[in-house]
């Protein structure tokens, strides 16, 4: 018995923004940004194209794959951090474009693992609630967060959505466990403010602006160290062997952080889906868009054990199985 993923669906927007393309826009070049992040090309969002209307696209792909309707949907997930408006929350934007009536919605905000951790509250949930029917959504236009001048992070980040439709199923299958994580004390390794307080108590003098800014160097170190231990941690307390592991599907931060790990945990990496060559790191969205490709193209047979595992802003980290 476990909480099944019954289809999966994703959202790129139209327009690429080649690593070319940058070298007008910064002081970089094509063969420094593949070298170090193994990143070609990235989507960026247009009109039309904000995170609740990819989301939104992504869930109907999703909800067509599993043969669920909009009536049948009792909770909309939502991992993001970059909606277009902090209240109403995305989920509810992405409701009411669904027509999701019977649903509530909501979401969550643990940067780039918002999507594991968000899949983690979908299982609890219908652990409890065991007739629902729920959408898990990761979903991110990091392009409106971006210092378009600054070439540390201009570089890294690009557009996207991802989904899933999930169902507790009386079935030897669906979600197997989960290994998450956050420090807060790492916070200013990676961050981006708010937008500035209107309270002249609370002015916030150093705020830069809403800007994703980071310590590269740290957040590299961190990410690999801190995935490694959660994916060993978990695979020894579910007392499963790294080569039982059919797929794994890591968050696409970027080449050489994957490389690395894999390298760490010794798994086979012709078993690792990778397209952040694609899409750049989509935060949120990279694991629901892999998942997606990674179903459409075949990749994943029923019965099959699929490793998931992310590291991101807070710091906030994890890793989860699931039996496909
Ligand atoms: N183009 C050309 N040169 C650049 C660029 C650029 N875009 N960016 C930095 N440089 C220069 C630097 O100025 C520096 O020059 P200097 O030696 O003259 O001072 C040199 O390149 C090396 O800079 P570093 O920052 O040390 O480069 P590094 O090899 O660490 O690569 C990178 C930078 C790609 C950001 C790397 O640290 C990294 O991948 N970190 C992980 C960050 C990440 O993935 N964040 C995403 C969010 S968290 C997550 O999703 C896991």
């Amino acid at each position: 018995m476990g909480t099944v993923i019954l289809g999966t669906g994703s959202c790129l927007p139209e327009k690429r923004l080649s690593n070319h393309d940058l070298e007008k826009l910064v002081e970089t070049s094509d063969e420094w940004i593949l070298s170090r992040t193994g990143i070609s090309t990235r989507r960026i969002s247009g009109k039309g194209e904000e995170a609740f209307q990819l989301g939104t696209t992504a869930a109907r792909k999703a909800m067509a794959m599993a043969n669920v309707s909009v009536d049948e949907i009792d909770l909309i997930i939502v991992a993001t951090m970059s909606s277009h408006m902090t209240m109403p929350s995305c989920a509810c934007f992405i409701q009411k474009e669904l027509g999701a009536d019977n649903a509530f919605a909501y979401d969550v905000n643990a940067a780039c693992s918002g999507f594991l951790f968000a899949l983690d509250s979908g299982d609890k949930f219908l652990r409890v609630e065991q007739n629902k029917k729920i959408l898990v959504i990761g979903t991110e236009t990091l392009s409106s967060r971006t210092d378009w001048k600054d070439r540390n992070t201009c570089i890294l980040f690009g557009d996207g959505a991802g989904a899933v439709v999930l169902e507790y199923k009386e079935e030897e299958r669906g979600v197997v466990a989960s290994n998450l994580f956050s420090d807060g004390t790492l916070w200013n390794l990676l961050y981006m403010h708010a937008a500035s307080s209107s309270n002249p108590e609370l002015e916030q003098p150093d705020n830069p602006g809403v800007h994703i800014l980071m310590e590269g160097r740290e957040v590299f170190k961190y990410a690999v160290k801190a995935m490694e231990a959660a994916i060993n941690d978990l695979l020894i307390r579910e007392n499963i062997e790294m080569d039982s592991i059919d797929l794994m599907i890591p968050h696409q931060a970027n080449i050489r952080i994957l490389k690395k790990l894999v390298s760490r945990l010794g798994i086979n990496q012709e078993k690792v889906f990778i397209n952040v060559q694609k899409y750049g790191n989509t935060s949120a969205a990279s694991i629901p868009i892999a998942l997606d490709e990674a179903n459409r193209e075949g990749r994943l047979k029923r019965g099959d054990l699929l490793l998931v595992c992310s590291f991101g802003g807070g710091f906030t980290w994890g890793a989860s199985l699931l039996r496909w």
